[in-house]
């Protein structure tokens, strides 16, 4: 019987201090419910969020370089996805996180859910999770972000940004030219967008939320989706 398998890379905002565990739990539900059914297998990768952001630009302040900050991120991004891990007693979870993408080829033959973070500095979790869809030949990636979705331009510096129900693969590159550095890359990152553009991954970008990760799953058109024409 062969599975699905779906890439959802989770805000790593839905880890920051206090943490809101019983919000984590209803994401993860709707995971499991599919996972139960045999119709699903699913790569979770976890970014960095609050967390990530306040340690790194401390650490900035006095110094410290970008491949430097880029580690510490990681090691956050991994914590958040042993968190994860541990909200989750089944067996057929894998305990370890995985350090490259060649351990997430095997591991998926075995188990139905994986939970990762970064694994290399210089690589947003984006990235990270464009790579194991294509690697793994996922049938969807789910991006859960606090944005909610994709703009024509960002939301949090233009408030009379437009929504974009779909949009164009080198479309998106233009939109998303910000600078990027170790804790803040911008929606999707080069990297990411040029890994879901060659491999032309099915993508959505869509809110933090249950019953959002629940309608992309039925097929349904919620959040943006990425086209390739
Ligand atoms: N065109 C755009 N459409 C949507 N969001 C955009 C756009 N351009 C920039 N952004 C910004 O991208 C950011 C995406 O959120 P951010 O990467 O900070 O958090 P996250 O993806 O939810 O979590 P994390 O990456 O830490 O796991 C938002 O701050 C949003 O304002
Ligand atoms: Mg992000």
């Amino acid at each position: 019987l062969k599975h699905d398998i779906f890439v959802v890379k989770l805000t790593g905002n839905l880890f920051n201090l206090p943490i809101n565990l019983k919000k984590l739990a209803t994401i993860i539900n709707v995971m499991k419910s599919y996972i139960d059914k045999g119709r699903a297998k699913f790569i979770v990768v976890t970014g960095g969020g609050g967390n990530a952001r306040a340690i790194i630009s401390a650490l900035r302040e006095i110094g410290v370089n970008e491949y430097q900050l880029d580690q510490v991120g990681i090691e956050i991004t991994r914590m958040h996805a042993k968190i994860l891990i541990s909200l989750l007693q089944d067996e057929y979870v894998c305990k370890k996180i995985p350090y490259t993408i060649d351990e997430v080829m095997d591991y998926i033959n075995i188990y139905s859910l994986i939970a990762m973070g970064g694994i290399s500095p210089g690589m947003s979790t984006n990235a990270v999770s464009a790579l194991a869809a294509e690697a793994t030949k996922a049938d969807k990636l789910i991006t859960m972000t606090k944005a909610g979705g994709i703009y024509d331009k960002d939301p949090e510096k233009f408030p009379n940004a437009t929504f974009l129900k779909e949009v164009n693969i080198d479309r998106l590159f233009e939109i998303l030219t910000e600078h990027e550095a170790a804790g803040y890359y911008p929606l999707l990152d080069k990297v990411a967008l040029s890994i879901i553009r060659r491999s032309k991954i099915d993508t959505y970008v869509i809110a933090p939320e249950a019953e959002q990760l629940k309608l992309v799953l039925e097929g349904k058109n919620v959040g943006s989706r990425i086209i390739f024409k």
